[in-house]
């Protein structure tokens, strides 16, 4: 299970000192949202920030990129210190290139899709990819109401993983709290993107350990329901 806060909620005025925070909170993953004012409405940082912040923790930096031409993006992030890159699945014909790019510069490999996507148009990439991301809010913006009609589409990506023998992480991003989180492991998830919910708290590694247990206890809750024989 990867719990990753999303540093675009932070306090941007004190980012070194919040990339600290995320150190000691025993967070697995550190979520870097990359917002280009195009692909979606909204700026946020770019990879001289990554870098700047790179040497403050190792924890693993996962970089979201939302944008309309990550082809140019994929190498100042690789260099930076991303140790995986997401894109998106609504950039269509580029998608299989930017893949390959990323794993051929070392980097795992991420694919995002958007609620209003068909969870179809990741199907022939799955076998390509260490995660999926599915966007349970429309991009753009952080502290967003999580959107319920995206759960079916962590649910057929559990099935396909299950089906076709896959390891891929399922990631849920936007809106996860501490009451949706534990939807989203009944759905399938296993990687927890939380921005607003996790730095808002004061105490962020008390913050986690209640997102990771909540997660534990709704995947045993799972578990013990698939045993309940049917009648
Ligand atoms: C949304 C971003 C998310 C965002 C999540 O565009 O991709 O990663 O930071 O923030 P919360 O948890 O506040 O919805
Ligand atoms: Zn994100």
């Amino acid at each position: 299970m990867i719990i990753a806060p999303s540093l675009l909620a932070a306090d941007f005025g004190r980012l070194a000192a919040e990339t600290a925070r995320v150190n000691r909170s025993g967070a697995d993953w550190l979520h870097l949202d990359i917002m280009d004012g195009h692909f979606v409405p909204n700026l946020s940082f770019g990879p001289g920030v990554v870098k700047a912040l790179r040497p403050l923790t190792r924890v693993f930096f996962d970089v979201h990129l939302m944008c309309s031409k990550p082809e140019i993006l994929l190498e100042p992030f690789a260099r930076a210190g991303a140790d995986q890159i997401n894109i998106h699945v609504e950039l269509g014909a580029q998608v299989t290139s930017l893949l390959w790019k990323i794993r051929s510069l070392g980097r795992k490999v991420g694919l995002a899709i958007n609620p209003p996507t068909q969870i179809s148009a990741v199907q022939p990439y799955l076998d390509s990819i260490d995660e999926l991301l599915v966007m349970t809010v429309n991009p753009g913006f952080g502290g967003q109401a999580f959107i319920y009609e995206t759960l079916p589409k962590v649910e057929q990506a559990a099935a396909w993983r299950r089906e076709r023998g896959l390891n891929f992480h399922i990631g849920v991003d936007g809106g996860v709290d501490f009451t949706t989180v534990a939807d989203c492991a009944h759905a399938g998830a296993d990687a927890f993107v939380s921005g607003t919910t996790l730095f808002g708290k004061r105490n962020l590694a008390a913050a986690v350990r209640k997102m990771r247990a909540l997660v534990q206890r709704a995947a045993a809750r799972s578990a013990a329901t698939e045993c309940v024989p049917a009648r």
